[in-house]
């Protein structure tokens, strides 16, 4: 029988460290961390963890929860002295009691997370910032993050940043995984110095390391994993640019904490806006939303299974 939605903070056992849990009635649910501000467990009605978290993550600042969906901010890569992927997920947020109201409507299943700059972030990022972070569940299982950024400087100035929801999805089997969307477009590839390049082919398939940036990407990206006949769909606002990594081998070797052989069963795909860094003004705020969904698929010659053009149309 169906229960009713519900907000729990619970301590985990294994961590030590607070988490959120979230639950729809019709048996979806999603754990989110106060450390990083991180989902790092999605389950949908049919009882699937569809996010990946290594074996060998660990939970301990200051390292971020290797897995899961990481907030990079203000940040993703690493330039000057901020730290790689910025400081936002490796910070312990707080509950936002009152928030503001939300432009869009979202689910009641739902945990507003708050993060303002500190004193040591000051020092190396010196813009006061308010980041609102909502967790939404929707009632038939969909997440949605809601990412609100606003300047809250005295001294007059805009500030700039990047921002990426770098988002580790579970795949049975990486090589029979394709992502469909990106076709065609220009990406930034991370291996080779970050050179512009246009993607070929009529999908994205893989079959060595990937670490790029693909530019000005379409609103919906579908990522087809065959073995498990399920197909992901990120929709995504304000987010102008997707990230995918995957570090395959020899990469994955040199991470003390992920596991050699788990790139077979992990693929990042993250809404992002990298190119073009969003500039804030002084009590200006900006929004970006990352909604992801899980569908049943068949994918057969070059085309969709008729319910997943279904659930795109109709998210
Ligand atoms: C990707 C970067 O986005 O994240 C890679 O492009 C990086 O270069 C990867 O290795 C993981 O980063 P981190 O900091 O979580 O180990």
């Amino acid at each position: 029988m169906a229960g009713t939605a519900s907000v729990e903070r619970v301590k985990d056992r294994a961590t030590g460290l607070d988490k959120f849990v979230l639950r729809e009635a019709r048996g979806s649910s999603v754990e989110v961390y106060l450390y990083g501000g991180q989902v790092t467990f999605w389950k949908n009605n049919f009882g699937h963890q569809l996010l990946f978290v290594s074996n060998k993550a660990t939970f301990k600042p200051p390292k971020a929860i290797r897995g899961g969906i990481q907030i990079c901010f203000p940040q993703l890569g690493s330039h000057g002295a901020l730290e790689q992927h910025g400081f936002a997920r490796n910070q312990y947020w707080s509950v936002d009691e009152s928030p503001p109201p939300f432009p869009v409507a979202t689910s009641n299943c739902h945990i507003d997370l708050i993060l303002k700059s500190s004193q040591e972030d000051l020092k190396i990022w010196p813009h006061s910032y308010e980041f609102r972070l909502r967790v939404a569940l929707s009632p038939r299982g969909d997440l949605i993050l809601t990412s609100r950024i606003k300047n809250v400087s005295s001294d007059g100035k805009p500030f700039q940043f990047t921002f990426a929801y770098h988002t580790y999805f579970s795949v049975s089997d990486i090589s029979e995984v394709r992502v469909e969307g990106l076709e065609t477009l220009d990406y930034l590839d991370n291996l080779q110095s970050k050179n512009r390049c246009t993607e070929q082919g009529d999908a994205v398939v893989f079959e060595s390391e990937v670490d790029k940036i693909y530019l000005s990407a379409p609103p919906k990206i579908v990522i087809i994993d065959h073995e498990k006949k399920r197909t992901l769909v990120l929709r995504k606002e304000g987010l102008p640019d997707v990230v995918v990594w995957n570090p395959w081998d020899k990469k994955a070797k040199a991470m003390p904490d992920f596991g050699d052989d788990e790139y077979k069963n992990m693929l990042c795909v993250g809404a992002a806006a990298i190119e073009k860094p969003i500039t804030l003004k002084p009590g200006k705020e900006w929004l970006g939303t990352q909604e992801i969904s899980a569908v049943p698929s068949s994918y057969s010659s070059g085309q969709l299974d008729p319910e997943v053009i279904r659930r795109m149309h109709t998210i």
